[in-house]
């Protein structure tokens, strides 16, 4: 999809984006660590605040799954996030959440109900080998699983950088 948002990205008024799956342990925090990654690389890190949430409360304060973090170790991405529960304040705090998955864009709606502010999509409207479709969950699947999420997350995050760039000004 062709993104559009209302600003331009500046290093005064960085934009920011949270990631958002169920528990705050695979997806989401790999498509934190892989997106900033990949700002970093490209000298961007003051033009964004990046951060990732989970829907629920099951994993507070957990460290990042082992495999996730195995998997991303071996692609140069650290992953040192806590798990942390999306809460309605966010809806102020970001300008862009993306859910994992429909279940996950679900529950973010429901706590949006009447809130204008930020933009909510899925990740992989941003994927352009497979629209709009879930990040699978790897929770209960294999490593395969858990590399699969990390292609999918890696090919997003690279479109989602390329569409935001085109708002980046330096000033
Ligand atoms: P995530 O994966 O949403 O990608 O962090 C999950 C982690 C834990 C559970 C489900 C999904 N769980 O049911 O505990």
């Amino acid at each position: 999809m062709k993104f559009e948002t209302n600003r331009n990205i500046t290093k005064k008024k960085p934009y920011r984006i949270c990631f958002v799956c169920l528990g705050n342990i695979c997806r989401s925090p790999t498509a934190e660590g892989i997106f900033q990654q990949k700002v970093r690389e490209c000298n961007l890190d003051s033009f964004f605040y990046i951060d990732s949430a989970g829907t629920s409360a099951y994993h507070l304060g957990e460290k990042v799954n082992a495999t996730s973090r195995k998997i991303a170790e071996s692609h140069g991405v650290s992953l040192l996030s806590q798990a942390r529960q999306f809460n309605s304040k966010d809806f102020y705090e970001f300008d862009l959440i993306l859910a994992m998955d429909s279940s996950n864009y679900a529950d973010i709606m429901k706590l949006k109900s009447g809130i204008t502010n930020s933009k909510v999509e899925m990740m992989r409207s941003f994927d352009l080998d497979g629209l709009n479709e879930d990040v699978p969950d790897p929770y209960y699947g294999g490593i395969n699983g858990f590399e699969n999420v990390f292609t999918i997350l890696e090919r997003s995050s690279e479109e989602l950088l390329k569409q935001l760039s085109a708002y980046i000004v330096n000033e």
